[in-house]
């Protein structure tokens, strides 16, 4: 077997969580052979900032954030003033699921079970760092919190209040974004780095 059991006692440091998802197989997408992607950013941080998982560049490197979707989310976090080495950045799911097309492994987004599951270890995260402020990047991210597939258009641009009183911010996945072509895109774009900023604000 190997690896820490879910069930087991939470884990005391980020590093623990970084090698223990990687013996995780409680849901089907940690068990399709590929590795685990651990958050990344300094243990003391205001900002979390939560993706979906990570993509085909992201699974190869072991990082987040660190494919197509990840430099545009770069250029919007330089633009809005967030630095992304003083944030941590991680994802709902720890794993890249995938459907092969030939050469290409192609993104499947993961079931309402599936970061449900994966909750256990997000939680884990977020217990560590205590952030001030986290930022869900698309419904998948806001499940992740909500317990809810959230409606993005209808509820980004304003924080809701989490449990514990820690303000969410929502907004479009990036990789969204890559999808949009022309005015589109850039009207789009606008509105993702409007979003960013009045959390940036928020953050004073
Ligand atoms: N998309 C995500 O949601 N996360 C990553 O790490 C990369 C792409």
């Amino acid at each position: 077997q190997g690896g820490k059991d879910i069930e087991e006692e939470p884990p005391a440091t980020l590093e623990e969580i970084a090698h223990a998802i990687g013996a995780c197989r409680r849901c089907p997408i940690g068990c399709n052979g590929t590795r685990a992607v651990p958050g990344e950013g300094p243990a003391r941080t205001r900002l979390m900032i939560v993706g979906e998982q990570p993509g085909d560049k992201e699974e190869q490197a072991g990082r987040p954030f660190v494919g197509p979707a990840g430099r545009l989310l770069d250029a919007h976090l330089a633009r809005a003033g967030l630095d992304r080495a003083r944030l941590y950045l991680t994802n709902a799911v720890k794993h890249f699921k995938f459907v092969p097309r030939g050469k290409r492994r192609l993104h499947q987004s993961p079931t309402a079970g599936e970061i449900d599951i994966c909750r256990w270890w997000l939680d884990s995260e977020r217990r560590l760092l205590r952030p001030q402020v986290i930022l869900a990047l698309g419904a998948s991210a806001g499940r992740a919190f909500l317990a809810r597939t959230p409606a993005v258009g209808k509820e980004r641009g304003a924080p809701m209040e989490l449990a514990d009183g820690t303000p969410l911010w929502l907004t479009v996945h990036p990789s969204y974004l890559l999808r949009l072509k022309d005015e589109a895109r850039a009207r789009e774009e606008e509105r993702f780095q409007s979003d960013l900023r009045g959390l940036a604000s928020s953050l004073g």
